[in-house]
C-alpha cells in the first residue's frame, strides 16, 4: 500500500511562449495572475521550506513523523521543479519590475534562512501550509480547472499540486506543534507568512495588469476592486481560522471524491513512491 503522501513524479507538457494565453484559467485576468503569482511565490518558498525542515529533521523525535517531514519535503520538491518548468512563460512576458519584485522575495527567503530562528522558519512554514490546504480545497471544489476556457496543462499543474498540498496538510502542523507547540508563537507566524504571500501577490497583480492591459486592452486589466477581493477580503476568514486557538489541520472537511482524484493523479504519474 502505498503511504497517504506519495510522491508522485508527473510528466507534464508545458505550452510553448508563442501559444501562450496570459488569461489562462477561465479566461479571466484577476483569476489567471493569481495563479501565475502562485506559481512565480512557490518556486521561493518550496526550496525555504524544504531547507527550514531539513534543519530540524534531526530534533523530530517521532519516527512516523520524520517519514511524514520527509515526504513533505520530497512533494514540495517536485511542485518547486514543475512550476519552475511553467514558470518560464511568465519571466519571457517581461513585466516591468517583476524581476525587482521577485528579487525581494528571494531575499526574504534568504535572509530568513541565515538569521531566523529555526522556531521562526517552521512557523513561517506553518503559517503559509494552513492557508494554502484550505484554499486547495476550495479551489479544487470550484470547478475552475474543468472550466472551458482553463487552459488544460495549466489546469493539470495545479490540480496535482493543490491535491499534495491537501495530502500533506497535518505534517507542518504536527512538527511545529512537535518542537514548539506555542499558540500564540503559531497564530504570529500565520499573520506574518499570509501577509508575505498577499502582498506579493498584490504586486504581481499590479505589474501584470498593466503590462497586459497595454498589450490587450480591458479584459487584460485587474481593478482595484478586484485585487482587493481577491487579496484582501476573500482570504480574510480563512486566515482568521488559521490563528484561532482551537485550529487544527485536522477539522478541514475533506471531499468525498478526494481519494478518487488522489488515484488518477497516481495513474497519470510516471513513478509513484
Ligand atoms: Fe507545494
Ligand atoms: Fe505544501
Amino acid at each position: 500500500m502505498t503511504h497517504p503522501i506519495p510522491i508522485r513524479k508527473m510528466a507534464f507538457e508545458v505550452p510553448v511562449a508563442e501559444d501562450f494565453n496570459p488569461l489562462y484559467i477561465a479566461g479571466n485576468a484577476t483569476l489567471s495572475y493569481m495563479h501565475t503569482a502562485l506559481g512565480l511565490y512557490v518556486v521561493r518558498l518550496e526550496p525555504f521550506i524544504v531547507k527550514s525542515l531539513r534543519k530540524v529533521l534531526p530534533q523530530i523525535r517521532d519516527e512516523a513523523l520524520r517519514e511524514e517531514v520527509d515526504r513533505f519535503c520530497r512533494q514540495e520538491s517536485q511542485h518547486h521543479q514543475k512550476h519552475a518548468d511553467f514558470n518560464e512563460l511568465f519571466l519571457a512576458r517581461k513585466y516591468p519590475g517583476l524581476e525587482a519584485r521577485i528579487k525581494r522575495l528571494r531575499d526574504d527567503f534568504d535572509g530568513y534562512l541565515r538569521h531566523r530562528s529555526d522556531r521562526f522558519r517552521v512557523g513561517f512554514v506553518e503559517g503559509f501550509e494552513s492557508y494554502t490546504s484550505q484554499s486547495a480545497l476550495t479551489l479544487l471544489a470550484s470547478g475552475l480547472y474543468e472550466h472551458k476556457r482553463s487552459e488544460p496543462r495549466f489546469a493539470g499543474l495545479f490540480k496535482w499540486h493543490l491535491l499534495e498540498e491537501i495530502e500533506h496538510r497535518n505534517v507542518a502542523y504536527d512538527i511545529y506543534q512537535h518542537l514548539y507547540g506555542s499558540y500564540l508563537v503559531r497564530a504570529g507566524m500565520c499573520w506574518m507568512a499570509q501577509q508575505h504571500m498577499f502582498r506579493f501577490f498584490a504586486d504581481c497583480l499590479r505589474i501584470m495588469s498593466a503590462a497586459e492591459g497595454e498589450r490587450g486592452g480591458a479584459r487584460y486589466r485587474t481593478t482595484f476592486k478586484h485585487r482587493l477581493l481577491f487579496t484582501r477580503v476573500d482570504p480574510f476568514v480563512k486566515r482568521l481560522r488559521t490563528m484561532l486557538p482551537g485550529y487544527t489541520p485536522r477539522h478541514l472537511r475533506i471531499a468525498a471524491d478526494f481519494a478518487e482524484l488522489s488515484d488518477q493523479l497516481s495513474a497519470q504519474a510516471v513513478s509513484v513512491q
